[in-house]
């Protein structure tokens, strides 16, 4: 009898829990983006308005990343697994609670930067402002001198299965884009993988992985990814 009851409390908390339960799950998935907008003026000083990055890739693209990777690389900045002693002072606990890194974050995946104006049509009159606005969020990777095509074909064979057709990231897996992205900060992070200075994938890390490339072979895919946001 007292099983019985026991079991019958049990099952009655369960059902009174449950829906507290997916409360949560979904409380961590909602995002507030006038706060995420609002944090983002303190990021803007160095990584742009837009998140588009700055000073040619010292501070680097944020728009349109993976929410996911950008939490991710929050947290490791706050715990101090990656270092970054320009943005330490902001991503501590008291100034950034976990909820402002989701809200952010997601603000931030959702810019988009035009790599292109639209074409003017004679004739068709124009919105200037609109025009202004859109210039103001242009960003286009200047070309980097290398053989693209060999590069294509590395790209395609090495990298796309993780970062996606045409460098475009994955947002479902948090894996970063890389066409849009500075090639300076591309280079100096390759860097820093093989200086095992941050762990490429966490997923399946494998700290040499980009020792086994050539500089030559690595310049080819940065020199593809420099035109395929084109
Ligand atoms: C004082 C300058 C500064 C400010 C302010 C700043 N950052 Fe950064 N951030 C950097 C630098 C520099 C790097 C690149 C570090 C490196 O080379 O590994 C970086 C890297 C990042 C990265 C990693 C990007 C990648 O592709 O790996 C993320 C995500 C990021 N910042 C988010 C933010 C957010 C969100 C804010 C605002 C809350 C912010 N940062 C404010 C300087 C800054
Ligand atoms: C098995 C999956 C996988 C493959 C294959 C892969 N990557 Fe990655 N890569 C990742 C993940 C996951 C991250 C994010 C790591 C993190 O969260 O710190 C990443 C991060 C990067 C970054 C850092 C981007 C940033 O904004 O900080 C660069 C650069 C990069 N990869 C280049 C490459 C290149 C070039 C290739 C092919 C030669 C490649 N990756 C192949 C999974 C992969």
């Amino acid at each position: 009898m007292i099983n019985i009851m026991n079991c019958k409390t049990f099952i009655l908390a369960l059902t009174l829990l449950s829906p507290l339960c997916l409360f949560a799950d979904e409380k961590s998935a909602e995002f507030d983006a006038d706060n995420g907008e609002d944090i983002n003026e303190l990021c803007a000083g160095c990584h742009g308005e837009f998140a588009q990055g700055g000073s040619d890739g010292e501070y680097p693209r944020l728009a349109g990343m993976p929410a996911a990777f950008i939490i991710r690389q929050m947290h490791l900045f706050r715990d101090r697994i990656r270092t970054n002693l320009a943005m330490v002072e902001y991503v501590d606990h008291r100034q950034m609670p976990d909820q402002d890194i989701i809200d952010v974050a997601h603000f931030i995946s959702g810019i988009e930067l035009p790599t292109r104006l639209p074409p003017l049509v004679e004739g068709v009159p124009f919105d200037a402002l609109e025009r202004l606005n859109l210039t103001r969020k242009l960003l286009n990777i200047p070309r980097l001198e290398g053989n693209s095509s060999a590069g294509l074909q590395s790209y395609n064979k090495e990298c796309r299965s993780c970062h996606g057709d045409a460098g475009k990231g994955n947002h479902e897996k948090g894996v970063p884009l890389l066409a849009g992205q500075h090639t300076s900060y591309l280079q100096r992070t390759i860097e820093k993988y093989r200086n095992k200075q941050r762990i490429h994938d966490p997923e399946a890390p494998d700290e040499n992985y980009f020792q086994s490339f050539t500089s030559e072979e690595l310049n080819d895919i940065f020199a593809y990814l420099s035109i395929a946001d084109d």
